[in-house]
Formats: structure tokens, sequence, C-alpha cells
């Protein structure tokens, strides 16, 4: 079932050396922060560590919603759950079989996330959605913020969220990449429950009213 609909605002859009306050600022108004890990591998880009998580979450409650674009990232399920995240997301380019990596992750403490390119098909994660908390459909190809909305990406979304419902499953669909008060209403409407929102957030001069606003059109 559909629920309730929730903003993740994208920390890569955020100004790393006012990191805290970039956050504060939408803490009132969001359940949970999008963290995107990249090591150059996976993704062509590098964002941020480990040490710069744990000190993030001395500055906020909020649960930590981490986005791995690396190269084997169940390497660093256990030092991620240490630095306080709650939530990891895997790519099922990176683990084409993910039982092994969603078994770790909850024995690391971890909720498990599977996320999938805007290429690969949605029978890629088909198999694998009752291992997961969390279904990321990636509307950009990873990397960088900033990048426009792609709405073919929503064709799976509308198949995650039939199989979802069908199986009676929990898992929470989220999509990644250009959500703005303009896009994400269709995502809204294929059955996303959260929203990743970087730039549209935080490259505003009032990210809360930014993230008010998003809220305000997918409901
Ligand atoms: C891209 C990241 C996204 C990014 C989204 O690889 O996974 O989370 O921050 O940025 P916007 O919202 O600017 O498209
Ligand atoms: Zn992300």
């Amino acid at each position: 079932m559909m629920q309730p609909a929730r903003i993740a605002p994208s920390i890569l859009a955020a100004d790393f050396a006012h990191l805290a306050d970039d956050v504060a600022k939408v803490e009132p108004y969001v359940e949970l922060l999008h963290i995107d890990v990249m090591d150059g591998h996976f993704a062509p880009n590098l964002s941020l560590g480990i040490p710069v998580i744990a000190s993030l979450r001395k500055a906020t409650s909020l649960f930590f919603d981490c986005h791995m674009m690396t190269t084997n990232p169940h390497v660093y399920f256990g030092p991620l759950r240490a630095a306080g995240v709650d939530l990891v997301t895997v790519h099922i380019e990176a683990y084409p079989d993910p039982s092994r990596a969603a078994d770790q992750a909850r024995d690391a403490g971890l909720a498990f996330g599977l996320a999938l390119n805007p290429a690969t098909p949605f029978e890629a994660v088909e198999p694998f959605v009752e291992l997961a908390d969390l279904v990321l459909v990636m509307s950009v190809e990873p990397g960088f913020g900033g990048q426009s909305f792609t709405y073919s990406t929503l064709k799976k979304v509308e198949a995650a969220r039939k199989l979802i419902d069908s199986r009676g499953l929990s898992a929470d669909i989220e999509i990644d990449g250009g959500i703005t008060t303009g896009t994400a209403r269709a995502a809204r409407d294929a059955g996303v429950d959260v929203f990743v929102a970087g730039t549209s957030v935080f490259r505003t001069s009032d990210p809360a009213a930014a993230v008010r606003d998003l809220k305000a059109s997918v409901e």
C-alpha cells in the first residue's frame, strides 16, 4: 500500500562547509535524510564517506538513508552502521543477486534498500523485492545532482507499486534524481512513497520552504 509521502533531502546539494546548518534548516519538516556515497568507480564522481556521516550523526536525529554508489558496498556495512546509518541502499548492478548483501546488511543492524539505474529493467530487481525495505528507482544516471528527471523511469515505479501491493509487501518506493515541484506529482501518481531531492531543496534561498512546497505538491 502506498504510504504517506516523505521528502528525503539529499545532502549532495548542501554546503559541505555548513552541513549541520543546512540539515537543521530542513530537519523540522522531514523524516529522513538521503546521503550519497560515491567512490569514483561505481559512479563517475566522489562525494563523502564515513567520517562525514559520523560527524553529521551528532548534529541530527533524522533517519539516515544511505545510497551506496561504490564497488563492494557490503565491505562498509559495519562502519556505516557504527557511523549512524539506518538504512543502506545498494545497486542491483553491483549485486545481480543481492541476497547475501541483504543478509550482511541485516547482520550489521541496517535496513536494506535496492536501487536500479535508469537503463536497468525492473525485472532485474523483481525476484528480490521481498528482501528489501526500500526500492530506489533512479530517475537520473547516478553520480551527479542537478540532472533532469527521466519520465520513462516511472514505468518501473508503476511495476514496483503493482508488485509490492499485489504481494502485500511493505517496501517503500523511493525516486532519486530531478525531483522538483514540477516532477514530483507524476512520480506520486505512479506510486512513489519517498522523494529524494537535492538541488530543488538545498540550492534555493529557503530550503525549509522548498521541502514544504515539495510535500504540498505530492499531497
Ligand atoms: C545522484 C544522487 C542523487 C542526487 C539527486 O547520483 O543519487 O541523490 O543528490 O540530486 P538532484 O535532486 O539534484 O537531482
Ligand atoms: Zn542518491
